[in-house]
């Protein structure tokens, strides 16, 4: 069998999203989900928010990605809310990168656990978050907003080392 060629990694910088990304968002969003798409309004509330941070990759001055983890107060668990790659980036180990950078976060936060919910029909998603470690452990009936179930998924973080 032939050996199938892995695509070149993109080169991204991870960082805090701004106001100013406010109008790429949209767009990305709008580009990627057909469901339960994230309003202009909510971005601009994420951003500001020091509990929900937004990351962003960007990609030669272009944004190609988000991850949105929220922190329920009282509570070990992270959410991951949203992530999305760009179309044309996608398949280059951004998703896989904004989910580590994602993870990594919510352990500094002292989160045990990250969960998300994804379409039933989400395919890619759903492959992508069983290759990074992520548990089926739920289903929530009509969840979105085209009725459709959601899966629950769950990946342990881990304790913290302190190598000092
Ligand atoms: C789901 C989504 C975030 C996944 O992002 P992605 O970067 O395209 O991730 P994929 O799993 O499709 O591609 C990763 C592939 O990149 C390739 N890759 C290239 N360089 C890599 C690297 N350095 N590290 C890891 N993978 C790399 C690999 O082929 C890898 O696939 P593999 O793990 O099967 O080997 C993206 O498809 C998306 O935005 N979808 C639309 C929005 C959406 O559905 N969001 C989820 C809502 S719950």
């Amino acid at each position: 069998m032939r050996k199938r060629r892995r695509a070149q990694s993109i080169r991204v910088t991870l960082r805090r999203a701004r106001q100013r990304d406010l109008a790429a968002l949209v767009t990305l969003e709008l580009a990627v989900f057909k469901t339960d798409i994230v309003s202009r309004r909510s971005f601009r509330h994420f951003i500001a928010s020091p509990r929900a941070p937004l990351l962003v990759a960007e990609e030669r001055g272009g944004l190609a990605g988000y991850v949105l983890v929220l922190y329920p107060p009282h509570s070990r668990l992270a959410r991951l809310y949203s992530i999305a790659v760009a179309p044309h980036v996608g398949g280059r180990g951004l998703g896989p990168r904004l989910l580590a950078a994602a993870e990594a976060a919510a352990k500094r936060r002292g989160r045990r656990a990250m969960r998300l919910e994804v379409h039933v029909r989400n395919k890619r998603a759903i492959a992508r978050y069983a290759k990074s470690g992520y548990r089926l452990f739920g289903k929530h009936r009509d969840y979105y907003d085209d009725r459709g179930d959601a899966l629950r998924f769950e990946k342990p973080l881990g304790r913290s080392v302190n190598l000092d």
